[in-house]
């Protein structure tokens, strides 16, 4: 099973958001996305950041956003991150009734299509959808809040995507998100997931490129084995 190598994506969640350009330079030179959460006070309980920040922040570095939509109504809102350069723009299928048609906007706005799948969310009926998108965002949480604790159990799912992905040669990061920290990001790997978001455990760090380059260095030795 050969899975590419591994992404570290520093969530802002976690950042102090008055000091957010501060906070993202902080990660630059370590990190390989800037994973960043929309919440609308709907989808989930709380409430975070819009469209006018992300344009701002997006002038304030050269790192791709990963942006995480936790919305409802995807379709209305979701390319206008596109448009606003996101590198990759993910949404929630349980907020979606036409994620393919979703994905298909969003590719045509020039970025990259992920679909999300919330603790509670089967991945099984998504399956077949995947050759529509770029990345597969798998809650290892409930979705809404940082800072809470991995749910091991849910990397059930990393592994029957993973499975997927290798039988179809699917061009397709399988990222985890929630939790993800240096004693949980090795589970993660080894389950089959290449793309890692981790909010606490960066921000919450002395040094926090530092320690994007220590989660890296984990779950590259946990997917090839050693
Ligand atoms: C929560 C967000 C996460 C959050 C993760 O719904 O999607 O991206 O920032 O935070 P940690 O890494 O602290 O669990
Ligand atoms: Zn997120």
């Amino acid at each position: 099973m050969t899975v590419p190598p591994p992404i570290v994506a520093p969530s802002i969640l976690a950042a102090d958001f008055a000091r957010l350009a501060d906070e993202v330079r902080a990660v630059e030179e370590a990190a390989d996305w800037l994973h960043v959460d929309v919440m609308d006070n709907h989808f989930v309980p709380n409430l975070t950041i819009g469209l006018p920040v992300v344009q701002s922040l997006r002038a304030a570095t050269e790192l791709p956003f990963d942006v995480h939509l936790m919305i409802e109504d995807p379709r209305r809102w979701a390319p206008g991150y596109a448009d606003a350069g996101a590198y990759n723009v993910t949404f929630h299928a349980e907020a979606c009734d036409n994620p393919v048609a979703l994905a298909k906007d969003l590719r045509s706005a020039g970025a990259k299509a992920g679909l999300a799948i919330d603790r509670d969310t089967p991945i099984e009926p998504y399956l077949e959808l995947l050759p529509s998108f770029d990345t597969l965002l798998i809650m290892t949480i409930k979705a809404g809040f940082g800072g809470q604790r991995f749910i091991p159990e849910l990397l059930e799912k990393v592994r029957t995507a993973r499975r997927h992905v290798a039988a179809g040669h699917l061009e397709l990061r399988i990222e985890v998100d929630g939790g993800i920290a240096a004693d949980t990001i090795a589970q993660a790997a080894e389950a089959g997931a290449d793309a890692f978001v981790a909010g606490t455990a960066v921000y919450g760090a002395d040094d926090p490129a530092e320690a994007v380059r220590r989660l890296r260095a984990l779950a590259e030795r946990a997917a090839s084995g050693a």
